[in-house]
């Protein structure tokens, strides 16, 4: 039986930006702020790499004045190095790139803990773990994509538990401590199987918006039952 570092810990959460209420974004903002949320989870899209644009920097000037919670931001572009300046000082904690979008992935990592960031690498699900390997020690999370990215609200594809389970174990076997996050139709239906597998940090729109109560929603996901791993 191979141990998890994850036995006995809640669940971290980020809720996901994109699903909040724009109309009413410091209201929402306000119950992120009271809730037991760990992060804000903060989608990117260029409607290139993605068929989907979201927002940017305007946007993350405005969320940092009123968010208390650290910013994970999910950069669903290409050319991401041209940007990274921009987002640490926009008040990322985390940046993510997206593995398909770097040809120079240890370089753009490098730089992202240069900028005093938290690197993070998201991959989409056709994309294996195996090509992570060769810079697991530039790496801090590993966001793994659950749907195909660009829009929220998506069904999540069953198979990313599976791949939950061999990217913890590559990372065991590599002593590495990053994180595992998961990114897309999670919710109370599949959270308790994806800590189970390993992950540490749920990504979480539609299943904490659309709810009739968030601030219960994000108690419920965090303390989700992680039976053990054999
Ligand atoms: C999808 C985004 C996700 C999205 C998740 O491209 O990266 O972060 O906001 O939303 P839900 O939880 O609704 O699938
Ligand atoms: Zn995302």
């Amino acid at each position: 039986m191979t141990p998890t570092t994850r036995i006995g810990n809640p669940a971290l959460i980020a809720p996901s930006l994109l699903a909040a209420d724009f109309a009413n974004l410091q209201r929402d903002l306000d119950l992120i702020n009271r809730s037991e949320a760990d992060y804000l989870h903060f989608d990117v899209m260029d409607g290139v790499f993605v068929p989907n644009i979201s927002f940017g920097f305007p946007l993350l000037d405005a969320v940092r004045q009123h968010c208390r919670k650290p910013i994970d931001v999910h950069l669903m572009i290409t050319q991401p190095d041209r940007y990274l300046d921009a987002f640490a000082e926009g008040g990322a904690a985390v940046i993510h790139v997206h593995l398909e979008a770097c040809p120079h992935l240890h370089r753009t990592l490098t730089r992202i803990r240069e900028l005093g960031c938290r690197a993070g690498v998201a991959l989409n699900p056709h994309t294996p773990v195996a090509g992570l390997e060769d810079v697991l020690e530039q790496i801090d999370v590993v966001l793994l994509m659950s749907v195909n990215p660009g829009f929220g609200g998506q069904s999540f594809i069953p198979r990313t538990i599976q791949k939950v389970s061999q990217l913890k174990q590559m990372l065991l076997a590599n002593q590495s401590v990053a994180l595992i996050e998961v990114d897309g139709g999670v919710g109370p239906d599949n959270a308790s199987a994806l800590l189970s597998a390993g992950a540490d940090i749920l990504v979480a729109g539609s299943s904490v918006f659309g709810a009739d109560d968030p601030l219960n929603a994000i108690r419920q996901l965090k303390n989700s039952p992680q039976p053990m791993v054999a």
